[in-house]
C-alpha cells in the first residue's frame, strides 16, 4: 500500500482527546480493506477527518445551479460582505458571530446527561465527543457510517435501523419508525438516554419523535438527504416543523447556508448555527515549506491548476518561485502538521460548507477563497461548486430549482436549487462558510491572487494570529450555546440514567402525548409510489 508515512511517524500530542495523523481518502479504502490494519493502529482510526469528505462525496451533496454572465453587479449587491467598504476591523466584539444564539438560557451547570447518535458521517460527532466530555456528557456512537472502522465506532447492536435503510428510512418509513420505536422502548441502554443527536442524516431524527427524550437536529449538508421525493420532503418538513416547535428539542445547521436552507424551505425563523469545532486536528500553523496549498483534498479541477500555474509564472514569493500545488498531488498521505507546514490555502471548494474548510481554519493556517462573485461565475461556467445541490450529486446535472416551493413566512429571494441563474447562486453562496468566517482573504481574478501573495506587505503570521484569536472566541461561544441549549433541553430534569423518564409504551400513544399528533400508516417513500400521507396529522 505504498505509503508508510502515516504509520510511521511518531503521533502529535493529543489535545482534545483525538490523536491525529491525517488520513486521506483513499488510505480510508485501503484500511477498510484491512481488517488487521484497522485493529492495529487506534491513532489511525482517529484519521476521521479526511474521511468526512469522503462520507459526504458518498452520500453527495447540495449544488445549484444558474445561467447569466453579466449581471456582476446585482450579485456583489446581493454578496454582502463584498459591499463593505474597506474599513478598519471592528473590535473582536463587534464583529458578527459565528455561533448564532437567541435568549440567553440560564447557564447553571448540567451535567451527566447522555445522548443518543447514529449517524452516517463519523467526525461532527467525533468533534462533539471532544467538547461534550469536559462538560461531563457522554455520547453513546452508534455510527452507521462507511467510516466507522476508522473511530471504531461501527454500530454493532443496532436493532430496526442499517446503513441501507437509515438515510432514506426506506420504503415505508412509517412502518419502520414504528417498529423501531417497539425494539426500543423496553430498551436498558436507550432509558438512560436524554437526547438524540441527528446529523447527517439529519433526517433520521423522525425515527426518535415519540420517545420522550430531546431531538437536537443539526444539519450538516441540505437537510433533505434521503427525502428528495417531494411528498417525503413534504413530510419531513411537517415533521420538522413539529420538532422544532417542541420546547425541549433544537432544529439548528453547522454552518450558515445550511440554516439559511432550513428556514427558506420549512418557515423556520429560528435556526442556530452550531459550527463544528475540529480541535482534533493538534496542530498549530508553522509554515516551513514553500508551496502554496490549493485545497480543499479533493474536487480541484485540473483546469485550475493550470490557470493558477500561468499566474504564478515568473512571481517570486519569499525569495523563491511561486509555487501552487493541490494537496493531493504533493501529499498521497498527509498528516495535518503537514498542511500546517505550508504558507497558507487557496480554496476551489466543491461544498460551501466542509469538515476540512473547519480544520484548515481551526489551526490558523491563513486562506484565500474566491470573491463570491467569481465563485458565482464559477459555478455557473464549470458547477465547481459540485456538490452543492443534491440534485448536482444525484443528478450529476444542475436544475432550475427545487421541487418544493419557498416556504410562507420564508423572506429569501432566490431558489437555492436554482443553478441558472447567476443572482440565485450569489445570493446564496455568500452564506458559505469560507464567507461568513472572518480573516479569509478573497480574490477577483487568479492575477489579483498572486498579486496578493506577492505584496511586499503581505503578513501571514498576522493573519494566521487573528485567526488563531478568533478560534479561541469561537469556541467560548460555542461552549455557551450549547449550555444554553443543555438548559433549554433538561431543565427541571434529571439525568434519564439516574432518573428514567416517563414514557408510554405504545407508539401512537408515545406520539400523541409528544406532539399532540398521529401518524398515517400508509407508506410514503423516495421509491413508493403511495399518497403523500406520511407526515404527522393533527388529530
Ligand atoms: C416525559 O418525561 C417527564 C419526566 O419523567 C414527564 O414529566 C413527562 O410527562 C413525560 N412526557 C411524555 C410526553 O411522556
Amino acid at each position: 500500500m505504498g505509503d508508510k508515512r502515516s504509520g510511521a511517524r511518531p503521533r502529535q500530542p493529543s489535545q482534545g482527546g483525538c490523536l491525529v495523523v491525517a488520513a486521506l481518502v483513499l488510505m480510508a479504502f485501503l484500511y477498510a480493506n484491512n481488517p488487521a490494519v484497522q485493529d492495529a493502529d487506534d491513532g489511525i482510526a482517529l484519521r476521521l477527518a479526511r474521511v468526512a469528505e469522503l462520507d459526504v462525496e458518498l452520500q453527495g451533496h447540495a449544488a445549484l445551479r444558474d445561467a447569466a454572465r453579466s449581471d456582476v453587479e446585482l450579485a456583489r449587491a446581493q454578496a454582502e460582505h463584498i459591499e463593505a467598504p474597506p474599513e478598519p476591523p471592528p473590535p473582536p466584539r463587534q464583529q458578527r458571530r459565528e455561533v448564532l444564539t437567541t435568549k440567553p438560557e440560564s447557564q447553571k451547570d448540567y451535567r451527566g446527561y447522555t445522548f443518543w447518535s447514529s449517524d452516517f458521517h463519523i467526525s461532527p460527532i467525533a468533534d462533539l465527543k471532544d467538547l461534550f466530555a469536559p462538560m461531563g456528557m457522554r455520547i453513546i456512537d452508534e455510527s452507521l457510517s462507511g467510516h466507522c472502522h476508522l473511530k471504531k465506532t461501527c454500530s454493532r447492536n443496532l436493532k430496526v435501523i442499517t446503513k441501507q435503510n437509515g438515510i432514506t428510512l426506506g420504503q415505508c418509513p412509517n412502518q419502520l419508525r414504528r417498529k423501531f420505536f417497539e425494539a426500543y422502548v423496553n430498551d436498558a441502554r436507550m432509558r438512560s438516554v436524554d437526547a438524540f443527536l441527528c446529523h447527517h442524516a439529519a433526517g433520521l431524527c423522525e425515527a426518535f419523535m415519540p420517545f420522550n427524550k430531546s431531538l437536537i437536529v443539526v444539519a450538516s449538508t441540505r437537510y433533505e438527504i434521503g427525502r428528495h421525493d417531494p411528498r417525503r420532503w413534504k413530510a419531513w418538513n411537517a415533521n420538522l416543523k413539529a420538532i422544532a416547535a417542541h420546547p425541549r428539542n433544537v432544529v439548528a445547521a453547522n454552518n450558515r447556508y445550511d440554516a439559511e436552507y432550513v428556514k427558506y424551505f420549512t418557515g423556520l425563523s429560528h435556526v442556530p448555527v452550531l459550527p463544528n469545532y475540529c480541535g482534533y486536528t493538534g496542530v498549530t500553523y508553522n509554515p516551513t515549506r514553500r508551496q502554496i496549498l490549493i485545497g480543499p483534498g479533493r474536487g480541484v479541477k485540473d483546469h485550475f491548476v493550470q490557470q493558477l500555474d500561468s499566474a504564478a509564472r515568473n512571481k517570486r514569493f519569499q525569495g523563491q518561485q511561486l509555487q501552487f500545488k493541490r494537496i493531493r498531488d504533493l501529499y498521497p498521505h498527509f498528516e495535518y502538521s503537514d498542511l500546517a507546514a505550508h504558507p497558507c490555502i487557496v480554496l476551489i471548494p466543491y461544498q460551501v460548507s466542509l469538515m476540512s474548510i473547519f480544520e484548515y481554519y481551526r489551526m490558523g493556517i491563513p486562506m484565500w477563497a474566491p470573491s463570491p462573485e467569481l465563485l458565482a461565475q464559477w459555478q455557473l461556467k464549470y458547477r465547481v461548486m459540485s456538490e452543492r445541490t443534491w440534485d448536482l450529486v444525484r443528478k450529476k446535472r444542475p436544475t432550475r430549482g427545487s421541487p418544493l416551493p419557498r416556504a410562507p413566512g420564508a423572506s429569501h429571494r432566490h431558489d437555492p436549487n436554482d443553478e441558472f441563474d447567476i443572482k440565485a447562486i450569489a445570493f446564496w453562496i455568500k452564506y458559505a462558510d469560507f464567507y461568513e468566517w472572518p480573516h479569509i482573504s478573497t480574490f477577483t481574478s487568479f492575477d489579483d491572487l498572486v498579486q496578493q501573495l506577492t505584496a511586499p506587505s503581505l503578513d501571514l503570521r498576522g493573519m494566521s494570529q487573528k485567526v488563531i484569536a478568533y478560534n479561541e472566541e469561537m469556541v467560548r461561544d460555542l461552549k455557551s450555546e450549547w449550555r444554553s441549549i443543555f438548559a433549554k433541553m433538561f431543565r427541571g430534569l434529571q439525568p434519564a440514567a439516574s432518573e428514567p423518564r416517563e414514557q408510554k409504551r405504545n407508539y401512537d400513544e408515545a406520539l400523541l402525548a409528544k406532539y399532540g399528533a398521529r401518524q398515517s400508516d400508509r407508506c410514503v417513500g423516495d421509491a413508493f409510489d403511495g399518497a403523500a400521507s406520511d407526515w404527522l396529522v393533527r388529530p
